[in-house]
């Protein structure tokens, strides 16, 4: 997208949140995130070509269609997104929304990537001599580096990246034997790394053991890739410091006990989850990363942390994001290329950085609602059209059940499926349905 068009999203994300479906998709199209045909592929339901699906997975049977919403408002490092969102959880997309117009009026979000390599792994489960091995390996490093980029890992190297390190590791085990692994370090430049990486893990195999006289059990890339991390930093400059003293409580709760932790990180994955799967990204490779490096002492605990700072509130977000913009999914489903397009980036470290600064502002909006309202006031306001179809209100029923539930919410802190089937059944009775 063009400096200019990035320019005029600050007048997009203003009013965008109260305007309808038509107005939405126009207003993007007016800022030149969509085009014409994109506009089109959106309003008639996204991706029908079931020829596509068929090269992706196996057993095809159809599409499954998540909604697609953008989150307003973010300020990235003096830039500003417009944020696509693909998620089915209700207030999540408001809530990205909100909590980045609060950001944005009142601080600043710095993102930066430490480290460039992911890792692959090629285990050895009994080695016979682990000093040998060891030996026998060192000896042969820049050998093996070098027939990896040469034969394997080319295309890398003519970008930039390639395999730069071989790392010896030794495990204990309680049998008596010795289990080596080795890690091949590899920067996969713009490409999220998996494939090439197995290819490289698998190529070395042989000389390997030809050098080592063991025997190799498995390889694969990990996806505990704390070699390279995403760390953002949220900077509220001012805030009510009973509030920022509170969202510090919460963030000790959940660096300290495991429990909040999971549902903590939860609410981080809520807005990092739908960027990767909107991206076309492997959003299970995120997760188990994210949730790996959460407990790299030995406990499971955040990935974020709050304190306070005189006047200021400081969020930090740090774990390891592995995405790409080259090659996959992203590149070849219409809807992921369309929502990179939105995002705006084309490199793997500004995308995981946009998705980091989601995931830790996503967490400042939930412990803001969880240490002042609660939150289900915010949530539930949103989630009961969700309750209205559930019950299984019409169009046209719709518009009455929904006020009905929002008063019956106001009134009562709480609302249910059930309250829903009531007021319908109400509504049906004096309509003589
Ligand atoms: P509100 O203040 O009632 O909303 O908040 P508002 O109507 O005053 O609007 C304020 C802004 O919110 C709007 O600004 C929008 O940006 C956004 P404006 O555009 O008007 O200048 N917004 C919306 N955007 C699009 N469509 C909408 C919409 N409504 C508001 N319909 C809100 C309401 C839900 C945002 C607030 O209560 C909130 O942030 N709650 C937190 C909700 C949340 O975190 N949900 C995630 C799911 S819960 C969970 O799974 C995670 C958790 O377990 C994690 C954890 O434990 O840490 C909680």
């Amino acid at each position: 997208m063009s400096q200019t068009n990035k320019n005029k999203l600050s007048d997009l994300f203003s009013g965008f949140s109260k305007l309808n479906y038509n107005e939405r998709l126009k207003a993007l199209n007016d800022v030149g995130l969509i085009n014409d045909g994109e506009q089109n592929y959106l309003k008639s339901g996204g991706l029908q070509d079931i020829s596509l699906a068929e090269k992706f997975v196996e057993n095809v049977i159809g599409y499954f269609q998540l909604p697609l919403g953008v989150a307003t408002n973010f300020n990235i490092d003096g830039q500003d997104y417009l944020i696509p969102m693909a998620v089915e959880e209700t207030s999540i997309i408001a809530a990205a929304s909100k909590t980045a117009k609060w950001v944005r009026e009142n601080g600043s979000i710095h993102a930066e990537i430490k480290g460039k390599e992911i890792i692959g792994q090629i285990q050895f489960a009994k080695v016979k001599n682990f000093e040998a091995f060891e030996k026998a390996i060192l000896q042969q490093k820049n050998y093996l580096i070098e027939i990896a980029n040469r034969e394997v890992a080319f295309g890398l190297v003519n970008r930039g990246g390639g395999v730069t390190d071989l790392q010896i590791r030794k495990l204990v085990r309680d049998d008596g034997y010795s289990m080596a692994v080795i890690h091949i370090l590899m920067d996969p430049c713009d490409a999220m790394g998996a494939n090439i990486m197995n290819q490289v893990c698998e190529y070395l195999k042989e000389p390997l053991q030809t050098f080592t006289g063991e025997k190799v059990t498995m390889c694969i890339l990990s996806n505990l890739v704390d070699t390279k991390l995403t760390c953002v930093e949220v900077v509220l400059n001012k805030i009510d410091p009973e509030l920022a003293e509170k969202i510090e409580e919460a963030s000790l709760f959940a660096e300290l006990d495991s429990y909040r932790a999971a549902t903590n990180n939860k609410g981080v994955l809520n807005g990092i989850d739908p960027i990767l799967i909107a991206t076309g990204n492997d959003w299970r490779a995120v997760e188990a990363g994210i949730h790996a490096y959460a407990s790299r002492d030995g406990q499971y605990r955040s990935v974020t942390r709050w304190r306070k700072d005189g006047p200021r509130l400081i969020g930090r977000f740090e774990a390891p994001i592995i995405v790409g913009t080259v090659g996959g999914v992203t590149t070849l489903h219409p809807s992921a290329k369309l929502a990179m397009k939105i995002l705006g980036v084309n490199s793997s470290n500004d995308l995981a950085k946009v998705i980091g600064a989601v995931g830790l502002v996503q967490n400042l909006g939930a412990l803001r609602a969880l240490t002042t309202v609660g939150i289900i006031e915010g949530h539930m306001k949103l989630h009961i059209k969700n309750l209205s179809l559930g019950a299984g209100a019409t169009e046209k029923e719709m518009p009455f059940v929904v006020k009905q539930l929002e008063e019956i919410l106001a009134l009562r802190k709480r609302i249910s499926l059930s309250n829903a089937i009531d007021v319908l059944n109400e509504l049906r009775k004096q309509t003589n349905h």
